[in-house]
């Protein structure tokens, strides 16, 4: 259906419907290569509309999704060996959606999806500091290994800046315990671990900021951020 020219170049991000006016009145933007006059209409589908000689299109809806990704997903879109991907788990949401920062084929819990660039650099990002909190089973002397954790650690020449690290419970073979880092480097929880002499059985993404892993969500289930999740996410 053709359209007012203003009303596709709102959608398209370029500019609010009073400033198309102006755009259009100054002679900027073309449709099908003839310059449009102020009440013109077209269509995405049907016309090249160009703005400054550049064709415009519908901006694409941001979408932002908590994952609650099980064990035995690979944290990418798709996977050379054939295994399953945390896209195959939202895929139904429709839009392309990428994982922000990784979490091990065998590590579980909170995984941000989102297709927007912006925010997927700035919670990557290592300036920003943001939490990441993981619920960790491991053997081995937790006693010894918590003040190893809790200082920087030097692993294969990279450095781990000191976590925070509470001991939820402790069993007779297993120690539950929470450990927060602000970077995200490769295997970085297990690495720590690994030079505190811990093994982990099982590791689970459970905050990020000051978003939490919504337990209403099972195993491989999603949901849609809400307003307020978006707005704090993006603010
Ligand atoms: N640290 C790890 O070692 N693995 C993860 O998946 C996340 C953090």
């Amino acid at each position: 259906m053709k359209e007012r020219l203003q009303k596709l170049l709102s959608q398209s991000g370029i500019c609010s419907r009073r400033k198309a006016e102006e755009y259009i009145q100054s002679g900027r933007v073309m449709v099908n290569g003839v310059m449009a006059q102020l009440g013109d209409k077209a269509s995405f589908e049907e016309d090249t509309v160009t703005v400054d000689g550049k064709p415009i299109a519908p901006e694409e809806k941001k979408l932002y999704i908590m994952l609650n990704k099980p064990k035995g997903f690979v944290t990418t879109m798709s996977d050379e060996k054939g295994r399953k991907t945390v896209w195959d788990l939202v895929k139904e949401c429709q839009v392309r959606v990428w994982p922000v920062g990784r979490l091990d084929l065998n590590s579980e819990g909170l995984l941000i999806m989102t297709n927007d660039g912006d925010l997927t650099q700035r919670l990557i990002h290592p300036s920003h500091m943001i939490e990441k909190e993981y619920v960790t089973w491991v053997s081995g002397n937790v006693e010894k290994a918590v003040p190893i954790l809790q200082t920087k650690i030097v692993d294969a020449g990279e450095v781990f800046l000191p976590a925070k690290v509470k001991v939820i419970r402790q069993f007779e073979h297993v120690s539950v315990i929470s450990i927060t880092i602000h970077e995200g480097k490769k295997h970085q929880v297990r690495r720590m671990c690994a030079h505190a002499a811990l093994t982990v059985k099982r590791l689970i993404r459970v905050r990020e900021g000051f978003l939490h892993l919504d337990k209403q969500l099972k195993k491989g289930e999603w949901r849609h951020l809400n307003e307020s999740e978006i707005a704090q996410l993006t603010k």
